[in-house]
């Protein structure tokens, strides 16, 4: 059976944590989908198009370095997740953990798409000890007050960040 893996995220900004999730889950499945939301209730920064393409400007970068396998996708949806896991045929949805204040909403959300769709298993990753703390809401909240974002968004993303907050200061 081909063990189909969905990584969804809303990627505002992609960050280094993100990135370690998506290599090492891409280890544990035949293919993995990485599937980038719409989310317009978060009010993302930057458009779904943007983010869609950082994440795969990096993840090419990864695979011309040979440092991730060739089976991961990057692909935008809109809509429910449970229903793009079943566009793309995905058996497990991965996540990653990365405090104990990340599990009650993890823990919601992995019982309310099992209710919604039964054959999908939710996996959680634990971040690694280098990324654990690394969020895109704190990411985006050091780029808008002109701090060094450096270590934990690739290049493009930083530049990326400071065009759009050059203009807020
Ligand atoms: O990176 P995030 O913001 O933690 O990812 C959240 C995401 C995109 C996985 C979640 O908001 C989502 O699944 N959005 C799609 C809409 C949906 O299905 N919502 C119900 C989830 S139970």
């Amino acid at each position: 059976m081909a063990n189909i893996a969905l990584y969804p995220g809303t990627f505002d900004p992609l960050t280094y944590g993100h990135l370690d999730m998506i290599t090492r889950a891409s280890m544990l499945c035949s293919k993995l989908v990485v599937g980038v939301a719409e989310n317009p209730g978060k009010n993302p920064l930057f458009s779904l198009e943007q983010r869609k393409n950082y994440v795969e400007v990096e993840i090419n970068k990864l695979k011309s370095e040979n440092k991730i396998s060739k089976n991961v996708e990057v692909r935008a949806f809109k809509g429910l997740l449970t229903d793009f896991a079943k566009q793309v045929d995905a058996s497990m949805l991965v996540r990653g953990l990365r405090a104990v204040s990340d599990f009650e909403y993890e823990f919601q959300m992995a019982s309310a798409n099992k209710r919604l769709h039964q054959n999908l298993e939710t996996v959680f990753l634990t971040a690694s000890e280098k990324q654990h703390f690394v969020a895109s809401r704190l990411v985006k909240e050091i780029a808008r007050y002109g701090g060094d974002v450096s270590s934990f968004v690739p290049e493009e993303i930083m530049t990326g960040l400071t065009t759009i907050f050059q203009h807020t200061k």
